[in-house]
Protein backbone atom coordinates (compact mmCIF):
# COMPACT_ATOMS: atom_id res chain seq x y z
CA UNK A 1 0.00 0.00 0.00
CA UNK A 2 0.97 3.40 -0.63
CA UNK A 3 2.80 5.42 2.50
CA UNK A 4 1.02 8.93 3.10
CA UNK A 5 3.89 11.40 2.14
CA UNK A 6 4.79 14.64 4.36
CA UNK A 7 6.29 17.73 2.79
CA UNK A 8 4.48 17.15 -0.85
CA UNK A 9 4.42 20.62 -1.28
CA UNK A 10 7.54 21.51 -0.85
CA UNK A 11 8.70 18.67 -3.69
CA UNK A 12 9.63 19.93 -6.99
CA UNK A 13 6.98 20.10 -9.65
CA UNK A 14 9.22 16.91 -11.32
CA UNK A 15 9.54 14.98 -8.22
CA UNK A 16 5.54 15.60 -7.17
CA UNK A 17 5.40 14.15 -10.54
CA UNK A 18 7.46 11.42 -10.11
CA UNK A 19 5.52 10.47 -6.91
CA UNK A 20 2.05 10.83 -8.11
CA UNK A 21 2.77 8.35 -11.46
CA UNK A 22 5.08 6.00 -9.14
CA UNK A 23 2.56 5.24 -6.55
CA UNK A 24 -0.76 5.97 -8.20
CA UNK A 25 -0.53 4.79 -11.82
CA UNK A 26 -0.43 1.74 -14.06
CA UNK A 27 2.40 3.19 -16.39
CA UNK A 28 4.42 5.60 -14.98
CA UNK A 29 6.01 6.76 -18.35
CA UNK A 30 2.94 7.07 -20.28
CA UNK A 31 1.28 9.01 -17.20
CA UNK A 32 4.12 11.27 -17.17
CA UNK A 33 3.74 11.93 -20.94
CA UNK A 34 0.18 12.60 -20.86
CA UNK A 35 0.89 15.10 -18.15
CA UNK A 36 3.13 17.22 -19.68
CA UNK A 37 1.50 17.06 -23.13
CA UNK A 38 -1.37 19.50 -21.35
CA UNK A 39 1.57 21.73 -19.95
CA UNK A 40 1.53 24.93 -21.84
CA UNK A 41 4.37 25.44 -24.80
CA UNK A 42 5.35 29.03 -23.36
CA UNK A 43 7.02 28.69 -20.03
CA UNK A 44 5.64 32.02 -18.46
CA UNK A 45 2.17 31.06 -19.09
CA UNK A 46 2.46 27.71 -17.53
CA UNK A 47 4.65 29.32 -14.73
CA UNK A 48 1.57 31.66 -13.73
CA UNK A 49 -0.32 28.56 -13.94
CA UNK A 50 1.47 26.64 -11.63
CA UNK A 51 1.41 29.47 -9.29
CA UNK A 52 -2.61 30.20 -9.39
CA UNK A 53 -2.86 27.24 -7.03
CA UNK A 54 -0.46 24.86 -4.53
CA UNK A 55 0.84 21.36 -6.13
CA UNK A 56 0.26 22.00 -9.69
CA UNK A 57 1.42 19.18 -12.01
CA UNK A 58 -0.36 20.20 -15.34
CA UNK A 59 -3.43 22.10 -16.45
CA UNK A 60 -7.25 20.28 -17.54
CA UNK A 61 -7.99 22.22 -20.98
CA UNK A 62 -12.20 22.49 -21.35
CA UNK A 63 -12.85 23.68 -24.69
CA UNK A 64 -13.89 27.71 -25.44
CA UNK A 65 -15.90 28.57 -28.00
CA UNK A 66 -18.17 31.45 -29.11
CA UNK A 67 -21.59 31.69 -29.16
CA UNK A 68 -22.19 34.91 -31.61
CA UNK A 69 -25.50 36.74 -32.42
CA UNK A 70 -26.84 37.48 -29.09
CA UNK A 71 -27.91 41.42 -28.57
CA UNK A 72 -28.74 42.58 -25.60
CA UNK A 73 -29.82 45.72 -24.76
CA UNK A 74 -29.26 46.53 -28.49
CA UNK A 75 -26.29 46.37 -28.78
CA UNK A 76 -24.23 42.66 -30.53
CA UNK A 77 -22.35 40.41 -28.28
CA UNK A 78 -20.08 36.82 -29.29
CA UNK A 79 -20.13 35.69 -25.93
CA UNK A 80 -16.91 33.15 -25.08
CA UNK A 81 -18.18 30.48 -23.27
CA UNK A 82 -16.00 27.53 -21.46
CA UNK A 83 -17.62 24.31 -20.97
CA UNK A 84 -16.93 20.42 -22.47
CA UNK A 85 -20.62 19.39 -22.83
CA UNK A 86 -21.24 19.09 -26.16
CA UNK A 87 -24.48 20.69 -27.09
CA UNK A 88 -24.29 24.28 -25.31
CA UNK A 89 -22.78 26.60 -27.26
CA UNK A 90 -24.84 25.33 -30.23
CA UNK A 91 -28.02 26.00 -28.47
CA UNK A 92 -27.11 29.29 -27.33
CA UNK A 93 -26.40 30.29 -30.76
CA UNK A 94 -29.41 28.97 -31.86
CA UNK A 95 -31.39 30.77 -29.23
CA UNK A 96 -29.30 33.79 -29.88
CA UNK A 97 -30.16 33.78 -33.51
CA UNK A 98 -33.92 33.48 -32.50
CA UNK A 99 -34.19 36.52 -30.40
CA UNK A 100 -32.05 38.70 -32.56
CA UNK A 101 -34.82 38.58 -35.32
CA UNK A 102 -37.56 38.99 -32.04
CA UNK A 103 -35.91 42.29 -30.81
CA UNK A 104 -33.00 40.82 -28.66
CA UNK A 105 -32.48 40.35 -24.85
CA UNK A 106 -33.69 43.15 -22.61
CA UNK A 107 -31.96 43.24 -18.90
CA UNK A 108 -32.04 45.46 -15.79
CA UNK A 109 -29.81 45.06 -12.97
CA UNK A 110 -31.67 45.01 -9.67
CA UNK A 111 -29.32 45.41 -7.07
CA UNK A 112 -25.37 44.94 -6.49
CA UNK A 113 -25.23 44.24 -2.74
CA UNK A 114 -22.57 41.82 -1.43
CA UNK A 115 -23.25 40.33 2.20
CA UNK A 116 -20.54 39.20 5.19
CA UNK A 117 -21.10 37.96 8.40
CA UNK A 118 -19.19 38.15 11.68
CA UNK A 119 -20.26 34.95 13.69
CA UNK A 120 -19.68 35.18 17.71
CA UNK A 121 -21.00 33.86 21.07
CA UNK A 122 -22.09 36.37 23.50
CA UNK A 123 -22.91 35.37 27.00
CA UNK A 124 -23.62 38.61 28.95
CA UNK A 125 -26.96 40.43 29.15
CA UNK A 126 -28.80 40.22 26.13
CA UNK A 127 -30.19 44.26 26.89
CA UNK A 128 -26.71 45.42 27.22
CA UNK A 129 -25.29 44.03 23.95
CA UNK A 130 -27.77 45.93 22.39
CA UNK A 131 -26.27 49.54 23.71
CA UNK A 132 -22.84 47.70 23.07
CA UNK A 133 -23.15 47.62 19.61
CA UNK A 134 -24.92 51.54 19.31
CA UNK A 135 -21.40 52.38 20.84
CA UNK A 136 -19.39 49.77 18.64
CA UNK A 137 -20.64 50.47 15.22
CA UNK A 138 -18.99 53.69 14.72
CA UNK A 139 -15.94 52.05 16.23
CA UNK A 140 -16.00 49.31 13.84
CA UNK A 141 -16.60 51.51 10.24
CA UNK A 142 -13.34 53.86 11.78
CA UNK A 143 -11.21 50.94 12.78
CA UNK A 144 -11.68 49.85 9.17
CA UNK A 145 -11.34 52.60 7.31
CA UNK A 146 -8.15 52.04 6.09
CA UNK A 147 -8.87 48.92 4.39
CA UNK A 148 -11.85 50.72 2.47
CA UNK A 149 -10.37 53.74 1.02
CA UNK A 150 -9.70 52.72 -2.37
CA UNK A 151 -12.79 50.73 -2.35
CA UNK A 152 -14.71 53.89 -1.50
CA UNK A 153 -12.90 55.92 -3.96
CA UNK A 154 -14.36 53.88 -6.53
CA UNK A 155 -17.67 54.19 -5.14
CA UNK A 156 -17.82 51.09 -2.92
CA UNK A 157 -17.63 50.03 0.24
CA UNK A 158 -19.55 49.51 3.68
CA UNK A 159 -22.88 49.90 3.59
CA UNK A 160 -24.25 49.04 6.59
CA UNK A 161 -23.58 46.71 10.09
CA UNK A 162 -26.43 45.21 11.95
CA UNK A 163 -26.19 43.47 14.94
CA UNK A 164 -28.52 39.76 14.53
CA UNK A 165 -29.51 37.80 17.43
CA UNK A 166 -29.77 34.03 16.49
CA UNK A 167 -29.90 32.66 20.29
CA UNK A 168 -33.52 30.90 18.66
CA UNK A 169 -30.95 28.97 16.87
CA UNK A 170 -28.56 28.43 18.96
CA UNK A 171 -27.87 29.33 22.33
CA UNK A 172 -25.44 33.03 22.37
CA UNK A 173 -25.40 32.96 19.25
CA UNK A 174 -24.77 36.44 17.29
CA UNK A 175 -24.22 38.34 14.24
CA UNK A 176 -22.41 41.30 12.66
CA UNK A 177 -24.09 41.04 9.18
CA UNK A 178 -22.31 43.46 7.25
CA UNK A 179 -23.42 44.47 3.42
CA UNK A 180 -21.14 46.12 1.02
CA UNK A 181 -20.79 47.01 -2.57
CA UNK A 182 -17.67 46.27 -4.56
CA UNK A 183 -18.02 48.07 -7.32
CA UNK A 184 -16.30 45.99 -10.21
CA UNK A 185 -14.74 43.61 -7.91
CA UNK A 186 -16.45 40.18 -7.03
CA UNK A 187 -15.09 41.58 -3.44
CA UNK A 188 -14.15 38.65 -1.83
CA UNK A 189 -10.52 39.44 -0.53
CA UNK A 190 -12.01 43.32 0.44
CA UNK A 191 -14.99 41.85 2.33
CA UNK A 192 -13.02 38.95 4.59
CA UNK A 193 -10.49 41.92 5.31
CA UNK A 194 -13.60 44.19 6.48
CA UNK A 195 -14.74 41.51 8.17
CA UNK A 196 -11.80 40.26 10.19
CA UNK A 197 -10.88 43.64 11.25
CA UNK A 198 -14.66 44.01 12.58
CA UNK A 199 -13.95 40.64 14.47
CA UNK A 200 -11.04 41.78 16.28
CA UNK A 201 -12.80 45.26 16.82
CA UNK A 202 -15.93 43.48 18.36
CA UNK A 203 -13.43 40.82 20.54
CA UNK A 204 -11.28 44.15 21.86
CA UNK A 205 -14.00 46.64 22.60
CA UNK A 206 -16.07 44.04 24.44
CA UNK A 207 -13.21 42.98 26.62
CA UNK A 208 -13.08 46.75 27.61
CA UNK A 209 -16.90 48.04 27.91
CA UNK A 210 -17.39 48.61 31.51
CA UNK A 211 -21.11 47.83 31.53
CA UNK A 212 -20.25 43.74 30.89
CA UNK A 213 -20.24 41.11 33.51
CA UNK A 214 -16.51 39.36 33.33
CA UNK A 215 -18.57 36.65 30.88
CA UNK A 216 -20.22 39.16 28.76
CA UNK A 217 -16.66 40.59 28.45
CA UNK A 218 -15.14 37.17 26.72
CA UNK A 219 -17.10 37.58 23.44
CA UNK A 220 -15.97 34.29 21.59
CA UNK A 221 -15.64 35.03 17.96
CA UNK A 222 -16.75 31.76 15.99
CA UNK A 223 -15.42 32.97 12.35
CA UNK A 224 -15.81 36.22 9.98
CA UNK A 225 -16.68 35.31 6.21
CA UNK A 226 -18.33 36.38 3.14
CA UNK A 227 -21.95 35.35 2.34
CA UNK A 228 -22.03 33.49 -1.08
CA UNK A 229 -25.82 33.99 -0.87
CA UNK A 230 -26.48 37.23 -2.26
CA UNK A 231 -30.16 37.74 -2.82
CA UNK A 232 -30.01 41.48 -3.20
CA UNK A 233 -26.92 41.44 -6.04
CA UNK A 234 -29.93 40.03 -8.65
CA UNK A 235 -29.91 41.11 -12.49
CA UNK A 236 -33.06 40.01 -14.68
CA UNK A 237 -33.02 39.18 -18.19
CA UNK A 238 -36.03 38.87 -20.58
CA UNK A 239 -37.49 38.40 -24.19
CA UNK A 240 -40.59 39.00 -25.55
CA UNK A 241 -42.17 38.96 -29.03
CA UNK A 242 -45.93 38.51 -30.04
CA UNK A 243 -47.34 34.91 -29.40
CA UNK A 244 -47.40 34.03 -33.40
CA UNK A 245 -43.77 34.59 -33.97
CA UNK A 246 -43.19 31.23 -31.34
CA UNK A 247 -43.03 29.36 -34.26
CA UNK A 248 -40.20 26.69 -33.60
CA UNK A 249 -42.14 23.58 -35.23
CA UNK A 250 -44.39 22.13 -37.74
CA UNK A 251 -46.15 19.93 -35.02
CA UNK A 252 -47.24 22.76 -33.01
CA UNK A 253 -48.83 26.22 -33.71
CA UNK A 254 -46.78 29.06 -32.07
CA UNK A 255 -49.32 29.37 -29.52
CA UNK A 256 -49.19 25.71 -28.63
CA UNK A 257 -45.69 26.02 -28.47
CA UNK A 258 -45.84 29.05 -26.49
CA UNK A 259 -48.12 27.09 -23.54
CA UNK A 260 -46.16 23.84 -23.46
CA UNK A 261 -43.09 26.33 -22.75
CA UNK A 262 -44.91 28.08 -20.15
CA UNK A 263 -46.48 25.00 -19.11
CA UNK A 264 -42.84 23.12 -18.51
CA UNK A 265 -41.95 26.19 -16.82
CA UNK A 266 -45.20 26.12 -14.34
CA UNK A 267 -43.62 22.27 -14.06
CA UNK A 268 -40.56 23.33 -12.88
CA UNK A 269 -41.79 25.91 -10.68
CA UNK A 270 -43.66 22.86 -8.48
CA UNK A 271 -42.12 20.29 -9.04
CA UNK A 272 -38.05 20.06 -7.48
CA UNK A 273 -37.12 17.00 -9.25
CA UNK A 274 -37.82 19.18 -12.56
CA UNK A 275 -36.25 22.36 -11.11
CA UNK A 276 -33.20 20.75 -10.43
CA UNK A 277 -32.87 19.87 -13.92
CA UNK A 278 -34.55 22.78 -15.63
CA UNK A 279 -32.04 25.30 -13.94
CA UNK A 280 -28.62 22.69 -14.58
CA UNK A 281 -29.82 23.86 -18.09
CA UNK A 282 -29.97 27.42 -16.92
CA UNK A 283 -26.17 26.85 -15.19
CA UNK A 284 -24.96 25.27 -18.84
CA UNK A 285 -25.23 28.63 -20.25
CA UNK A 286 -24.09 30.59 -16.87
CA UNK A 287 -21.08 28.82 -15.84
CA UNK A 288 -19.74 28.53 -19.28
CA UNK A 289 -19.22 32.38 -19.28
CA UNK A 290 -18.33 32.85 -15.36
CA UNK A 291 -15.37 30.12 -16.33
CA UNK A 292 -14.72 32.48 -19.16
CA UNK A 293 -14.38 35.73 -17.98
CA UNK A 294 -12.13 33.91 -14.79
CA UNK A 295 -14.75 34.13 -12.05
CA UNK A 296 -15.78 31.68 -9.15
CA UNK A 297 -18.10 29.54 -10.15
CA UNK A 298 -18.47 27.02 -7.10
CA UNK A 299 -19.54 30.65 -5.49
CA UNK A 300 -21.88 31.44 -8.42
CA UNK A 301 -23.56 28.08 -8.51
CA UNK A 302 -23.93 28.04 -4.53
CA UNK A 303 -25.43 31.43 -4.70
CA UNK A 304 -28.23 30.72 -7.60
CA UNK A 305 -29.15 27.32 -5.92
CA UNK A 306 -29.76 28.87 -2.87
CA UNK A 307 -31.94 31.68 -4.53
CA UNK A 308 -33.49 29.09 -6.37
CA UNK A 309 -34.95 27.59 -3.14
CA UNK A 310 -35.73 31.26 -1.27
CA UNK A 311 -39.28 31.04 -0.29
CA UNK A 312 -38.32 27.01 1.30
CA UNK A 313 -38.90 24.71 -2.20
CA UNK A 314 -36.63 24.63 -4.96
CA UNK A 315 -38.07 26.12 -8.13
CA UNK A 316 -37.73 27.48 -11.46
CA UNK A 317 -35.18 30.28 -11.71
CA UNK A 318 -36.83 31.28 -14.95
CA UNK A 319 -40.59 32.29 -15.63
CA UNK A 320 -42.72 32.73 -18.93
CA UNK A 321 -46.37 34.31 -19.67
CA UNK A 322 -48.33 35.30 -22.23
CA UNK A 323 -50.46 38.21 -21.69
CA UNK A 324 -52.07 40.66 -24.32
CA UNK A 325 -50.91 38.31 -27.18
CA UNK A 326 -47.24 38.76 -26.08
CA UNK A 327 -45.05 35.52 -24.96
CA UNK A 328 -42.81 37.03 -22.57
CA UNK A 329 -39.68 34.79 -20.79
CA UNK A 330 -37.39 36.10 -18.22
CA UNK A 331 -35.00 35.29 -15.83
CA UNK A 332 -33.84 36.42 -12.15
CA UNK A 333 -30.30 35.30 -10.84
CA UNK A 334 -27.91 36.13 -8.13
CA UNK A 335 -24.71 36.55 -9.80
CA UNK A 336 -21.55 38.27 -7.76
CA UNK A 337 -19.08 38.94 -10.36
CA UNK A 338 -15.73 40.59 -10.81
CA UNK A 339 -14.33 41.97 -13.94
CA UNK A 340 -11.21 43.36 -12.11
CA UNK A 341 -8.99 41.45 -9.55
CA UNK A 342 -8.55 37.76 -9.33
CA UNK A 343 -7.82 36.06 -12.41
CA UNK A 344 -9.26 39.11 -14.49
CA UNK A 345 -5.96 40.76 -14.45
CA UNK A 346 -3.91 37.53 -14.36
CA UNK A 347 -4.85 35.14 -16.99
CA UNK A 348 -4.19 35.71 -20.56
CA UNK A 349 -7.21 34.38 -21.98
CA UNK A 350 -9.29 35.67 -19.68
CA UNK A 351 -8.13 39.24 -20.37
CA UNK A 352 -8.84 38.48 -24.08
CA UNK A 353 -12.62 36.86 -23.22
CA UNK A 354 -13.19 40.41 -21.48
CA UNK A 355 -11.82 42.34 -24.53
CA UNK A 356 -14.29 40.06 -27.17
CA UNK A 357 -17.31 40.75 -24.47
CA UNK A 358 -16.59 44.60 -24.71
CA UNK A 359 -14.59 45.12 -21.56
CA UNK A 360 -17.63 44.99 -19.30
CA UNK A 361 -18.50 46.25 -15.99
CA UNK A 362 -19.24 43.74 -13.71
CA UNK A 363 -22.57 45.17 -13.88
CA UNK A 364 -22.89 44.32 -17.62
CA UNK A 365 -21.25 41.02 -17.34
CA UNK A 366 -23.98 40.22 -14.33
CA UNK A 367 -26.16 41.15 -17.51
CA UNK A 368 -24.65 39.24 -20.32
CA UNK A 369 -24.18 35.91 -17.98
CA UNK A 370 -28.08 36.18 -17.05
CA UNK A 371 -28.91 36.15 -20.58
CA UNK A 372 -26.79 32.86 -21.26
CA UNK A 373 -28.70 31.31 -18.55
CA UNK A 374 -31.78 32.51 -20.04
CA UNK A 375 -30.82 31.66 -23.63
CA UNK A 376 -29.72 28.30 -22.50
CA UNK A 377 -32.99 27.81 -20.63
CA UNK A 378 -35.01 28.94 -23.65
CA UNK A 379 -33.04 26.51 -26.46
CA UNK A 380 -33.42 23.27 -23.99
CA UNK A 381 -37.15 23.91 -23.17
CA UNK A 382 -37.93 24.45 -26.38
CA UNK A 383 -36.33 20.84 -27.74
CA UNK A 384 -37.71 19.46 -24.76
CA UNK A 385 -41.61 20.51 -25.89
CA UNK A 386 -41.14 19.68 -29.49
CA UNK A 387 -38.37 17.20 -30.67
CA UNK A 388 -37.14 16.24 -27.26
CA UNK A 389 -33.46 16.60 -26.25
CA UNK A 390 -31.62 13.97 -27.86
CA UNK A 391 -31.87 14.85 -31.61
CA UNK A 392 -29.89 17.32 -31.33
CA UNK A 393 -27.39 16.40 -28.47
CA UNK A 394 -26.61 12.96 -30.05
CA UNK A 395 -26.30 15.15 -33.23
CA UNK A 396 -23.65 17.36 -31.76
CA UNK A 397 -22.48 14.11 -29.53
CA UNK A 398 -21.61 12.09 -32.81
CA UNK A 399 -18.20 13.72 -33.03
CA UNK A 400 -17.49 12.39 -29.93
CA UNK A 401 -18.53 8.78 -30.18
CA UNK A 402 -16.34 8.75 -33.47
CA UNK A 403 -13.46 10.07 -31.39
CA UNK A 404 -14.23 7.11 -28.80
CA UNK A 405 -14.51 4.45 -31.91
CA UNK A 406 -10.87 5.94 -32.85
CA UNK A 407 -12.76 7.15 -36.89
CA UNK A 408 -9.83 8.76 -39.00
CA UNK A 409 -10.56 12.02 -40.71
CA UNK A 410 -12.45 10.59 -43.70
CA UNK A 411 -14.66 8.03 -41.91
CA UNK A 412 -15.80 11.03 -39.59
CA UNK A 413 -16.18 12.97 -42.79
CA UNK A 414 -18.13 9.90 -44.01
CA UNK A 415 -20.32 9.26 -41.17
CA UNK A 416 -21.03 12.68 -40.58
CA UNK A 417 -23.37 13.34 -43.57
CA UNK A 418 -24.86 9.65 -43.08
CA UNK A 419 -25.99 10.89 -39.71
CA UNK A 420 -27.58 14.29 -40.98
CA UNK A 421 -30.26 11.97 -41.98
CA UNK A 422 -30.46 9.35 -39.44
CA UNK A 423 -30.78 8.92 -35.49
CA UNK A 424 -27.76 9.12 -33.66
CA UNK A 425 -26.68 6.30 -31.11
CA UNK A 426 -23.44 4.80 -29.60
CA UNK A 427 -24.91 1.28 -31.64
CA UNK A 428 -25.75 2.72 -34.74
CA UNK A 429 -22.38 4.52 -35.02
CA UNK A 430 -20.63 1.72 -34.41
CA UNK A 431 -22.50 -0.76 -36.95
CA UNK A 432 -21.85 2.19 -39.79
CA UNK A 433 -18.29 2.44 -38.43
CA UNK A 434 -17.99 -1.38 -39.11
CA UNK A 435 -19.83 -1.21 -42.45
CA UNK A 436 -17.83 1.48 -44.15
CA UNK A 437 -14.49 -0.28 -42.98
CA UNK A 438 -15.21 -3.51 -44.84
C1 LIG B 1 -28.53 19.09 -20.12
O1 LIG B 1 -27.21 19.44 -19.81
C2 LIG B 1 -29.48 20.17 -19.70
C3 LIG B 1 -30.96 19.85 -19.86
O2 LIG B 1 -31.28 18.64 -19.17
C4 LIG B 1 -31.73 21.01 -19.29
C5 LIG B 1 -33.22 20.79 -19.17
O3 LIG B 1 -33.67 19.64 -19.07
O4 LIG B 1 -33.93 21.82 -19.14
C6 LIG B 1 -31.32 19.64 -21.31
Amino acid sequence: MTKPISGFSKLTKEEKIDWITTNYTHNKEQSKKILQTYWNQNGRIQQLHDEFIENTITNLYVPQGIAPNFLINDRLYAIPMAIEESSVIAAASKAAKFWLKRGGFKTEILGTEKVGQVHFLFKGDPAKLNSFFTYLKPILLAESASLTTSMQKRGGGITDIALRDKTHDIAHYYQLHATFQTKDAMGANFINSCLEQFAATLKKEAANYTAFSAQGKNVEIVMSILSNYVPNCTVRAMVSCPVEQIQLTDQLTPQQTAEKIIQAIEIAKVEPYRAVTHNKGIMNGIDAVVLATGNDFRAVEAGVHAYACKDGQYRSLTHATIDDGIFKFWIEVPLALGTVGGLTNLHPLVKLNLEILQHPSSEELMQIIAVAGLAQNFAAVSSLVTTGIQKGHMKMHLLNILNQLGADENEKTILVQYFKTNPVTHHGVELQLKEIRK
